[in-house]
């Protein structure tokens, strides 16, 4: 644990806030390059065939265009899938741009135009004519869902569903009060705001560096030096600035790999920046249906839990993602029955999206559980007290921290949720139905394997680095923090150095993990720094130091002190001085305790309040207030977090009421590929947010007590929306996004 707190805890603006807002910041797209090509892909115009012949004569015609590329002239890649694996890969094969006449999903690039413009590059791929042998598509998943399979192979073992417990059928049989339903969720495009891009600085010693829109710059080298076959000494890849991502970024898109290619083909700079619409033919939140069946006493415990998803996938590879489980262990059941499928659809391979998995089975979940406490007669917040537990049943562990009760309690009484009347439609106010409804949300709480280096200079300047990425999260700010807090400075006397390959190894930022992982890194290396300067103070002539032991001194006020006498210290120039050093530099790796993962599972909770409006007769659903409360450990930066939450928070009520991919099934083409029909909450839909913080001591989850927060924020957000209008006009909807039209369609349950 962090022992102190001086500036971690503090509420520090983003130390890159000033580059970003001041147009400094420069995003992947935005690095030159003398003489630099353009490139831009044409994209198929069927979901899945063969392409017959492509016309490029118009397209060669076009002013500036230098070579357009197709399967047939592609150059040579590595073969074997193995290459193309990159770190967070699926099992199945990697997709391959260009690879050869089979066209597997709307929008694949089928060619790639480069030319001395970006004008000429997309002028001449918009006249590039594709005949396709096209084939039926299968597209929807209520459709295919009969043909659902188990995974074959688990893409991470906690994918797996928990073996049964007791006999949930008998059990829910036998209950008293039980619901079952059917519940749909729509897929989901990610929309950051920067777009895939890669700017490639071809040199002639053959050094490759290339600014990427990349979760992980690493992730990316590794990926194109397996592709093409590279050194790893000689390419170099940056996302010193990552405009949002929210998990699409986390794998190599074909942007990558296609301004590679070229710019080693033609031995020149390149650029691709793709656009809008081709964002909606990457990965997405896969469309989803659940079954959920919950049965309880008399009393609202819960007797039987049953949960059955089945999520999209491509042909290509079994995307999986954790959507189930947690019905096994949010609350206390002995009678349990997970099941998980995919269904392959002719569509590109899903991926992950903001607490993948989580959102979208917590969604079916937490409104089941509303359902049981209507059936049961309860009221919702009190049927979750009534069945908490203190311990992950799936995997039999106890749990490393849970102040779910103190989230329930100050969610609770922040809300007002005591003055809720229980009845649906009994909160009218004018032409609007008031709704309160609330949902608990759930996220693993992960660290993973990270380094870092720390280097302290002898005008007290300190600098730290590691292969992280900052994708919006407030990266860079909190390992400022955490190493001004060992060395007791200011937080502008700290550089942050992350977002380049060449820095101290580190994984792909999602999975909430980077907070816990790399900041855990930087507190070793930093730990190990002052470890060094004791050794040289403790050498010195008449040091006070002389038999201190690193556990008992720290920094303050610019010199090494025992922490029980701050008159007894050295100043560190004056150690540096001593010792005949400029600067010292230590570096640290850090993992999971593997032996307090046997015996523990961490995770963060939440509690989520939500009012609804609901316009009677015009069926529109305005979210206006919100409280989200947090338990999510130590929390580095509350205002950084808090903006986590906020986000997680606006990104829920999409998925409740906006964000919905919509495909014509007869082409199996997508349709509302633009912002302008792909909804996602605008200013106008989001009212008042309410971001609390109940602060847990957790010293197992990770070392400095962290527990991330990029997900959680968006878990139990759209049940909690779901049902607050079930509250407030009586209509069960269970199917997400919940638009006007079932707003208005659906019947006031009786
Ligand atoms: Mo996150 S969906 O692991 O970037």
């Amino acid at each position: 644990m962090l022992d102190r707190s001086r500036i971690v805890g503090l509420p520090i603006s983003r130390i890159d806030g000033p580059l970003k807002v001041t147009g400094q910041a420069r995003y992947a797209a935005e690095h030159f390059e003398p003489g630099m090509l353009f490139g831009h892909a044409a994209l198929a115009t069927v979901a899945t065939g063969r392409i017959i012949a492509l016309d490029v004569r118009a397209a060669e015609r076009v002013p500036g265009v230098v070579k357009i590329y197709t399967h047939e002239n592609r150059p040579k890649t590595a073969y074997r899938d193995s290459k193309w694996k990159d770190a967070v890969a699926l099992p199945g094969h990697p997709f391959r741009p260009l690879e050869n006449d089979r066209v597997l999903f709307d929008g694949q690039p089928v060619a790639f135009v480069v030319a001395e413009t970006p004008e000429a590059a997309r002028d001449a791929a918009a006249l590039i004519h594709a005949h396709y042998a096209a084939e039926r598509p299968h597209t929807d998943i209520l459709a295919e869902r009969h043909d659902s399979y188990e995974p074959p192979v688990a893409r991470m073992k906690q994918l797996l569903p928990p073996p049964p417990r007791g006999d949930a059928e008998a059990a829910f049989a036998a209950a008293p009060h039980k619901i079952s339903a059917d519940y749909l969720l729509s897929g989901e495009h990610h929309n950051p705001m920067e777009l895939f891009a890669a700017t490639v600085r071809f040199e002639d010693d053959g050094v490759l560096t290339i600014h990427d829109k990349t979760q992980g710059s690493q992730n990316s080298r590794d990926y194109v030096c397996g592709v093409f076959g590279l050194d790893p000494d000689k390419v170099i890849v940056k996302n010193d600035f990552v405009g949002g991502a929210f998990g699409q970024a986390l794998r190599p898109k074909h942007h990558l790999f296609l301004a590679v290619m070229a710019s080693l083909d033609l031995s020149r700079s390149m650029k691709v920046e793709i656009t809008r619409r081709e964002m909606f033919y990457l990965s997405w939140r896969p469309s989803c249906v659940q079954t959920v069946s919950l049965a309880a006493d008399a009393d609202g415990r819960l007797q039987a839990v049953l949960h059955h998803a089945v999520h999209a996938t491509s042909r290509h590879e079994d995307y999986q993602e954790n959507v189930a489980n947690w019905s096994g262990l949010a609350y206390k059941c002995d009678n349990v029955k997970i099941s998980y499928e995919l269904v392959k659809l002719d569509l590109a391979t899903p991926g992950d999206m903001r607490a993948p998995g989580a959102a979208s089975g917590i969604a079916a979940l937490e409104t089941a559980m509303d359902e049981l406490a209507h059936e049961v007669g309860i009221d919702p917040l009190e049927l979750r007290v009534r069945n908490f537990v203190h311990r992950d049943q799936n995997q039999d562990k106890a749990i490393t921290s849970k102040a779910l009760h103190a989230c329930y309690r100050e969610g609770a009484a922040r809300f007002g949720w005591s003055e809720r009347s229980p009845e649906p439609r009994s909160m009218r106010e004018g032409n609007d139905l008031v709704g309160w409804g609330m949902a608990g949300g759930i996220w693993e709480a992960m660290m993973s394997k990270g380094e870092a280096k720390v280097r302290l200079s002898s005008d007290g300047k300190v600098r730290v680095s590691a292969a992280a990425s900052d994708i919006g999260t407030g990266t860079y700010t909190i390992l400022g923090q955490i190493a001004a807090e060992t060395f007791d400075c200011p937080i502008d006397a700290v550089t942050v150095d992350i977002g380049s390959s060449d820095l101290p190894k580190t994984g792909v930022e999602g999975g909430s993990w980077t907070a816990a992982t790399t900041g855990s890194a930087v507190q070793a290396a930093a730990k190990a720094v002052v470890k060094t300067l004791l050794r040289h103070a403790a050498s010195m002539e008449n040091s006070p130091l002389a038999e201190a032991s690193e556990e008992h001194v720290e920094i303050a006020d610019g010199r090494l002190v025992l922490e029980s006498n701050h008159q007894a210290g050295i100043a560190l120039a004056d150690i540096m001085a001593a010792a005949g050093l400029d600067t010292i530099e230590e570096h640290a790796k850090v993992g999971p305790d593997m032996l307090s993962m046997m015996r523990y599972a961490a995770y963060s909770h939440s509690a989520v309040f939500v009012e609804v409006r609901v316009d009677e007769e015009l069926g529109v659903v305005r979210v206006t207030r919100v409280v989200s409360a947090i338990a999510a450990g130590r929390i580095l930066n509350p205002k950084t977090a808090r903006s986590q939450i906020l986000g997680g928070v606006v990104m829920g009520i999409g998925m409740a009421l906006h964000e919905e991919g919509m495909i014509d099934h007869r082409t199996g083409r997508i349709m509302n590929h633009n912002l302008a029909e792909y909804h996602v909450p605008a200013h106008a839909d989001i009212h008042d947010i309410d971001v609390i913080f109940v602060e847990e001591d957790d010293d197992k989850a990770s070392p400095i007590g962290v527990k991330g927060l990029g997900e959680t924020g968006i878990v139990g957000v759209a049940a909690a929306v779901s049902n607050a209008i079930f509250h407030a006009t009586g209509k069960r909807i269970r199917d997400l996004p919940i638009t006007i039209d079932k707003v208005l369609e659906s019947e006031v349950v009786q």
